[in-house]
């Protein structure tokens, strides 16, 4: 039987109306990632990050799940062998879609971690730097659960293991731009797995897929999945 990974990004969420981040409207045009994405920028102006996470949290909840979300849970669900799903995104709308098993490697917008006890807690409103900690009771150390530039990400041993026993590693709705993500394919090249990509344009490691079906995700992932729902290849 074939294990699969699936890595997905933020173009799998893009036609659910989260901005993507290097399109040219995308986060990273509107917010510097120093400012935002970076522990030093939360060190800097607490306040700030906090914005620009409660608005990514408000957006989330107008999305709602769209088609590639739906098809890549389905796919789950008739597979009969190893699957996960590592995704890049930190929307929870491949839970919502019912995939079960995912790997959110850049973490959580739902989930806040307290700096000082770490401890982790759900959260599906705003949070003020300010607010004391639900766990030590100490105030201005809540931090969204959210992996930054220059912090490990989540799961990797997880990740590295499921990519090492894959026959099948798709990539979808991802630019390649970001490391260790974008070096997924290599693993999986070198672990004799099938490695096809499915997104809006070719990526920036594009040329590492043995195969690429482009266009918008929610027509190509339910496409290249519907082909291979329960078939175990
Ligand atoms: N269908 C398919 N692909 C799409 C769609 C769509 N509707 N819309 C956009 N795309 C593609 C774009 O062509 C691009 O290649 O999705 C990709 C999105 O790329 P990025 O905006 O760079 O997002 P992502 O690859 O997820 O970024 C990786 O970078 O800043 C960090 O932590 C952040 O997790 C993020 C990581």
């Amino acid at each position: 039987m074939t294990g699969v990974v699936v890595l997905t990004g933020a173009g799998v969420s893009a036609e659910s109306g989260l901005a993507t981040f290097r399109a040219a409207d995308g986060l990273w045009e509107k917010h510097r990632i120093e400012d935002v994405a970076t522990p030093e920028g939360f060190a800097r102006d607490a306040g700030l990050v906090h914005s620009f996470y409660n608005a990514r949290r408000a957006a989330l909840k107008k999305a709602r799940p769209n088609r590639a979300h739906l098809a890549l849970a389905e796919f789950e669900r008739e597979h009969r062998g190893d699957f996960l799903l590592v995704t890049q995104n930190i929307d929870d709308l491949h839970e919502r879609a019912g995939s079960g098993n995912v790997a959110h490697m850049h973490g959580e917008l739902l989930k806040m971690r307290c700096g000082k006890c770490e401890k982790v807690f759900p959260i599906d409103c705003g949070i003020d730097a300010r607010e004391k900690c639900p766990g030590c009771d100490v105030a201005g150390y809540l931090r969204p659960d959210v992996v930054w530039f220059g912090e490990m990400p989540y799961h990797l041993p997880r990740i590295e293991r499921a990519i090492a026993n894959c026959a099948l590693f798709v990539s979808a709705g991802t630019s390649g731009n970001v490391y260790p993500a974008a070096g997924f394919v290599g693993a999986a090249k070198s672990a004799g797995a099938k490695c096809v990509e499915l997104n809006l344009e070719r990526s920036a490691n594009g040329g590492w897929f043995d195969e690429g079906r482009y266009g918008l995700a929610s027509e190509v992932v339910p496409e290249f999945f519907a082909a291979r729902a329960g078939t175990g290849a």
